[in-house]
């Protein structure tokens, strides 16, 4: 049969690569550019080296900024209160474009070289099987006969050494790394101790905060119905999605914004820690929020909040991307961002994003003699006395029986 294998360049998936051409299979390689650094030359050369049958490299970076990360910052997509979502968002997008290839080559399964312990597996399949239900899958790292083989990283050395795999010569790091435009995740390894800090070294995407400059950097966000549309610099204006979200993320990385170190619950129960990096969403989301206070409905907020952008992001962590509940959540995002329109003048200075100050020229929420503390204006303040004592009927109830009952 054929296989579409999801394709890194690294020794992990050169090795399931040689071990699928073992076992039969024809393999057709599918390598997804989503903005990380990446020799895709060299991966196709290697690839075709070791016999796949074809490579593919597809640039899905404008889909992967329009339609994922677009969203993420229009609902401020967050998970567990820290995590950007950053290896969540880029997985329906590559499942998408692998499924694709499979099915133009004709390919009955698809393959990956995740884990059997991670999220991943679970996004990738899902995304599989919502996209193609007839496709077969073929994770290696969860079949006895290849983990009980390959029980290290010296038994995937040793395989490529007798398959005539190039191991690059450059060491191995200390813990495994997912990048793409939106972020870059170090987990594992040397990170597996929460308690161990992370090298300095380690960081890829944003320069360490200390060594940030002493001169901050001012720009500017205008959001249109919730999305960013255009970025402006002192220097350049950015109204096209990728390139907008690409200036975001040379800004933030310039001035150490985005970093963060936590301990996560991935989907099948496990706890585990991981860093993550991500410069422009981190700048983008923080500018999107302080927009929405100047021009959102209170009670659209608190819903959205509550509602929308929980369950977005969970199910974009959880791998539900292509989910009758990501579709309905979508229209709600949507209705709840007809005001959001308006500017935020924002600042970056070593690993802090500050507002400077927001304007809208045609929400109105905001009055600003109706809030000012100096004039009358409409509103009488003598109205809000009664606003209080009807307020106050519950809580006297509440507060005299504390008293009878003598509970402080
Ligand atoms: N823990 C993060 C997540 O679940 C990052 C996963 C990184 N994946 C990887 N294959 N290194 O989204
Ligand atoms: C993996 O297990 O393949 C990476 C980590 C994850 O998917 O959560």
């Amino acid at each position: 049969g054929k296989v579409c294998l999801a394709y890194s360049g690294g020794l992990d998936t050169s090795c399931i690569l040689a071990w699928l051409l073992e076992e039969g299979y024809e393999v057709i390689c599918f390598m997804a550019d989503v903005g990380q650094e990446e020799d895709f030359e060299a991966a196709k050369a290697k690839a075709l080296k070791i016999g796949a049958l074809k490579v593919y490299v597809e640039d899905i970076r404008k889909e992967f900024v329009e339609e994922f990360c677009f969203p993420a910052i229009q609902c401020n997509a967050i998970y567990e209160n820290v995590y950007l979502l950053g290896t969540s968002l880029a997985r329906p997008v590559i499942a998408r474009a692998q499924i694709s290839v499979a099915e133009k080559e004709g390919c009955a399964y698809v393959s990956h070289g995740c884990t059997g312990k991670g999220n991943d597996q679970v996004r990738f399949e899902l995304a599989f099987y919502a996209l193609k239900p007839d496709i077969k899958v073929i994770a290696p790292w969860r079949l006895p006969v290849f983990y009980e083989r390959f029980a290290g990283r010296n038994d995937l050395l040793e395989y490529a050494d007798k398959c005539g795999i190039p191991v690059s010569q450059t060491k191995a790091k200390p813990w495994s790394m997912d990048e793409n435009l939106a972020h870059c995740s170090f987990e594992a390894g040397i990170l597996e101790d929460p308690n161990m800090t992370p090298l300095k070294d380690m960081w890829k995407l944003t320069i360490d905060p200390l060594d940030a400059p002493e001169q901050p950097q001012d720009f500017t966000l205008h959001f249109e119905k919730g999305l960013p549309v255009k970025l402006v610099t002192d220097s350049k204006t950015y109204t096209e999605p990728l390139e907008l979200f690409l200036a975001a993320n040379a800004i933030a990385r310039a001035h150490g914004v985005g970093r963060i170190d936590i301990v996560e619950n991935r989907f099948i129960g496990l706890k585990s820690r991981g860093c993550y990096e991500t410069p422009g969403l981190t700048i983008l989301r923080s500018a999107h929020i302080d927009l929405e206070g100047l021009v959102l409905d209170r009670e659209v907020r608190a819903l959205r909040d509550q509602f929308v952008t929980y369950n977005y992001s969970k199910l974009l962590y959880n791998g539900l991307y292509f989910s009758p509940e990501r579709e309905f959540l979508e229209g709600s995002i949507a209705a709840s961002q007809k005001t959001v329109n308006g500017t935020v003048r924002c600042r970056v200075y070593k690993g802090s994003f500050i507002v400077l100050g927001r304007s809208s020229d045609t929400e109105k929420l905001y009055d600003m003699s109706e809030s000012s503390m100096d004039e009358i204006g409409d509103f009488a303040p003598s109205d809000s006395a009664g606003f209080i004592a009807v307020q106050a009927i519950r809580l006297k109830k509440y507060g005299k029986k504390k008293i009878e009952i003598g509970e402080k």
